[in-house]
């Protein structure tokens, strides 16, 4: 079977969140540019960001580049790349003014006519623009609305992302080991017909978002697998600060709703944490209390916890706000967890800590640049070193918009100066497996590596279980590679494929760090 179809374009880039939508969106200001944006799912909105629901920082009264940069820093743990949140903190508030409000029409709430602006952990001043509580769901959608009519940017769905396309690696000619290593495309799996497609690009963007489910609960949406870390290890990028895997500490615990995002906003607006007696105990574990940064949230949880007997502890909004600012400012919340019989007006609503957010990555510069030639991260699956070993909340979308402008640029600038890898000095696909892949299988194999990550790599850490986790997770990687390789290609496998091996970088990344930073926490 081949079925191969070689597409040419100038720019490929993978994952469609607001990173990789702005870069689209500004990468087509070059009219004589086609950029690919590709994503494995059939709607195209689906993204970390279409689920985002606090906001985006900006700048708000009292509020400077400085103050920003304070709240960044301290939250980061004393890891933060200072250049990066630079300049996050200096360009990004004027982005999300051209970007978002002007170019984009986003609508964020208001106040008296005048854009309101929000609070969340670990914020010294009111500085988040949002949309109610579905503030991500405005962002990617009007996004989406926009790129959609630009003639010059061509969007696949349906397409999952097999490997990176790289020389030597995947030229005809052997004597392009003597050359530099660089990437010149991606092979995509057309997840309808199982047919590969080639992609040759003089620029590659990765924007994949993190690695959410290879945990047993995550916020993430199904999409993120982790295909991005794991294309880009495979090839040998760079990766740093993968240890660093941010639990949200505050997700809804259900019977019949997994993982359900309960906002940090809720907090900034007055909310505050309960255990099972009812006691205020987060300022037992930091003076800040409720609103501490997420790890240290986190972790006071799981320690109520582990002392109590229930397996969550609680959020109660009803003691410290009305009804109506309640119903108005966090409809999302209200109407979900009402379905699930809990009127949040009246109730403390049952909460879990779940990883969230990924705060290393790919290791890129201010540009957005790997550590492979033409290969560019943004996004939740690069690292820039923003985050630290912590990130400051509602930080993630704000690092999206503003290396997507920073990558563009780049590109922009230097394009001219690229050329594409002709078509005949790379191999084309080659199909080896045949048989149907068996669905419990996958099943199976996606329980144990989600397990021994929640288990082994999640809010407590120690060596022993972390040595555990390595081992099993290479036991289980090589098991899938040859599974991969002896089934017929489909999303499923490659997306267990993903997730084994970014699993595993987070694994060895924690094995390797025995120091405790922000949410790297090791006991022995
Ligand atoms: C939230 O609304 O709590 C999530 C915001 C974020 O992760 O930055």
């Amino acid at each position: 079977m081949n079925n191969q179809k070689i597409l040419k374009k100038d720019i490929l880039i993978i994952g469609t969140g607001i990173a990789g939508c702005v870069a689209a969106l500004k990468l087509s200001e070059m009219k004589s540019v086609n950029v690919l944006l590709v994503t494995k799912d059939a709607d195209i909105t689906q993204a970390s960001t279409l689920y985002a629901q606090g906001g985006i920082i900006e700048r708000g009264p009292n509020d400077s580049a400085e103050k920003l940069k304070k709240d960044i820093l301290v939250a980061g743990d004393g890891l933060c790349n200072e250049k990066a949140v630079d300049i996050l903190a200096n360009e990004g508030p004027d982005l999300v003014q051209k970007i978002l409000i002007e170019n984009v029409r986003v609508q964020f709430s208001t106040k008296n006519g005048t854009l309101d602006y929000t609070k969340e952990a670990a914020h010294s001043k009111n500085r988040i623009l949002y949309k109610n509580d579905h503030s991500g769901q405005e962002i990617e959608t009007k996004l989406v609305e926009v790129i959609k009519k630009k003639k010059n940017i061509e969007i696949l769905t349906n397409c999952t992302l097999i490997d990176l396309l790289t020389l030597p690696h995947h030229a005809i000619d052997r004597r392009k080991v003597y050359e530099n290593q660089k990437c010149v495309g991606g092979y995509l799996l057309d997840n309808e017909t199982g047919n590969v497609k080639t992609v040759i690009a003089k620029k590659i963007i990765l924007a994949t978002g993190g690695i959410g489910q290879v945990f047993l609960r995550t916020t993430n949406p199904k999409v993120i697998t982790g295909d991005g870390l794991a294309a880009a290890s495979r090839a040998g990028v760079d990766i740093i600060n993968a240890e660093f895997v941010q639990f949200h500490p505050t997700s809804l615990f259900h019977r019949d709703l997994d993982n359900f995002l309960i906002s940090e906003s809720v907090r900034g607006e007055g909310a505050e944490l309960k255990n099972e007696k009812g006691e205020l105990f987060m300022k037992k574990y930091d003076k800040r209390g409720s609103l501490a940064p997420r790890d240290i949230v986190a972790r006071g949880i799981y320690q109520e916890i582990l002392m109590g007997r229930k397996e969550f502890v609680y959020l109660d909004l009803k003691s410290y706000m009305s009804k109506e600012y309640i119903i108005n400012r966090f409809p999302l919340i209200y109407k979900t967890c009402l379905d699930l019989g809990i009127d949040i007006t009246k109730e403390m609503i049952p909460v879990v800590p779940t990883v969230h957010y990924h705060c290393g990555g790919i290791k890129v510069d201010e540009f957005g640049k790997s550590s492979l030639e033409n290969l560019y991260a943004l996004g939740e699956v690069s690292c820039t070193g923003v985050h630290g070993a912590n990130r400051l909340a509602s930080n993630s979308l704000l690092e999206g918009l503003v290396w997507a402008n920073q990558a563009a640029e780049d590109i922009k600038a230097n394009l001219s100066n690229s050329n594409l890898v002709a078509e005949e000095d790379v191999k084309s696909w080659e199909y080896i497996g045949e048989k149907i892949a068996d669905l419990a299988l996958i099943k199976q194999d996606w329980m144990s590596v989600k397990s021994v990550m929640w288990n082994y790599v999640g809010i407590v850490r120690s060596q022993e279980r972390l040595e555990r986790a390595v081992l099993d997770l290479n036991y289980l990687k090589h098991r899938i590679e040859k599974f991969y390789r002896d089934v017929r290609l489909n999303k499923d496998i490659l997306e267990l494929r993903s997730g084994v091996q970014s699993a595993l970088v987070v694994a060895e990344a924690a094995k390797k760090n025995r120091e405790s930073s922000g949410c790297h926490y090791i006991i022995n």
